[in-house]
């Protein structure tokens, strides 16, 4: 789960990484409120889970509490590649004198963690690691002996820190990388860290990842920094129900069990509708191994849910769970269902126990159930079922 930069802000204080004052706001008048409470200078942020917002004119400075009112009023409701900005952050000003940059990440490819750290941060960083990767030093921080002062030191000297800034900024590094264990965190990243005209450093802009997997356990606090309001209706429903779904774009519903088969099948499905007038999948949905009645209602009812969708496509190749199990379980769905199952299903079926499974559904003879004796078939015959 990505944060938004507020929210990295508050567990940066809470780790005592040196940070300045920040207001959330909704609205202009807000803005004004929060810039005449912090006063003097402040820098009206676009608060979007994405980079660049800088550049894209979601980050203004505002002299006064009127051009804070201002710049909240042209911040908001801008579309930052995708986003669009509902909330700004009123951010105490920063007298900066120079800009640095530094995160540490979870480097998968050599399941270790990794630092990136440069003298020369600020919005440019992107570029400067492309055409001068060598002044982004990369060190490698060994998870069990993690980032203390030794290695803060360490990497400080790596990224060229001035020998008089080396004591303060490592200071910084091992607060933040507290942070970055002490959330279960995948990325803290910080850009800009500053030296300010007074000699402080302070972290200006962060941001973090938190590993879901983490937050169940250790971290369940963790559950209030979700943007409930941002996600898609269908896929919180889903997540309430347990179910691995990803709302896509397109018309043919889609439900498999095991994660290989539904990226297959979403592959099967938009190369069959090219042939029926470019319909495409309109979700991901694994099922998983337990494919009984009320796993697969509850999924009928989120793909149903999708006003997009024309037809569906179940998937299921019967491993442990057998093709009677899933059978059963979608003729039981669709009592469950009743009504409001109204959109055709083709259903293909293999695997262990596929002969008694399909009698079960040939049986039923559902008037809304298709059965295919295949895969590309059956996403033939749904995409054609979506497209009629
Ligand atoms: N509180 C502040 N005071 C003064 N200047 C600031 C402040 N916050 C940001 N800035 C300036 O604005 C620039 C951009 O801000 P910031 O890093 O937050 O956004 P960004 O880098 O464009 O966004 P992202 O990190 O999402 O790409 C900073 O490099 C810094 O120069
Ligand atoms: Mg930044």
């Amino acid at each position: 789960m990505d944060l938004y930069e507020y929210q990295a802000r508050d567990l940066f204080e809470k780790y005592e990484v040196p940070v300045l004052a920040g207001i959330i706001a909704d609205t202009p008048e807000e803005a004004k409120a929060a810039a005449e409470k912090i006063g003097g200078v402040v820098v009206v942020k676009a608060q979007v889970k994405t980079g660049g917002r800088g550049k894209a004119g979601g980050v203004k400075v505002a002299k006064t509490p009127d051009e804070a009112f201002a710049a909240a009023e042209a911040i908001l409701g801008l579309d930052i590649k995708g986003h669009v900005v509902q909330r700004v952050m009123v951010a105490q000003g920063a007298d900066i004198a120079e800009e640095f940059y530094f995160s540490v990440l979870l480097d998968r490819a050599n399941r270790s963690y990794l630092s990136l750290c440069s003298v020369e941060g600020g919005m440019e960083i992107e570029e400067l690691a492309v055409e001068r990767p060598e002044a982004l030093a990369r060190v490698e921080v060994d998870p069990l002996q993690g980032i203390d002062k030794a290695k803060a030191v360490e990497i400080a000297r790596a990224a060229n820190f001035p020998e008089d800034l080396v004591e303060k900024v490592s200071d910084v590094f091992v607060k933040l990388y507290a942070v970055y264990t002490g959330e279960g965190a995948t990325l803290v990243e910080v850009n800009p860290l500053v030296r300010t005209g007074a000699g402080d450093i302070v972290a200006l802009d962060g941001k973090v990842s938190l590993d879901e997997n983490a937050s169940e356990v250790r971290h369940p606090e963790h559950e209030e920094l979700e943007d409930k309001g941002a996600a898609d209706p269908l896929e919180a429903k889903a997540k309430e129900s347990g179910l691995n779904y990803v709302k896509l774009d397109g018309q043919v519903g889609v439900i498999g069990n095991g994660a290989g088969l539904v990226m297959s099948t979403l592959d099967v499905v938009a190369y069959a509708g090219e042939k029926h007038g470019g319909v495409k999948p309109a979700n991901f949905l694994d099922i998983g191994g337990g494919a009984n009645a009320q796993v697969m209602a509850s999924g009928l009812d989120v793909i149903l849910g999708d006003e997009q969708v024309k037809s569906v496509f179940v998937n299921v190749f019967g491993g442990i769970t057998s093709c009677v199990a899933v059978a059963e379980g979608i003729v039981k769905a669709l009592e469950i269902l009743g009504d409001s199952a109204t959109k055709p299903l083709v259903v293909r079926l293999d695997g262990n126990q596929v002969d008694e499974g399909r009698a079960i559904l040939a049986d039923a003879n559902h008037p809304l159930v298709t059965l295919a004796a295949g895969m590309d078939e059956g996403a033939d015959k749904a995409a054609e079922l979506a497209n009629a």
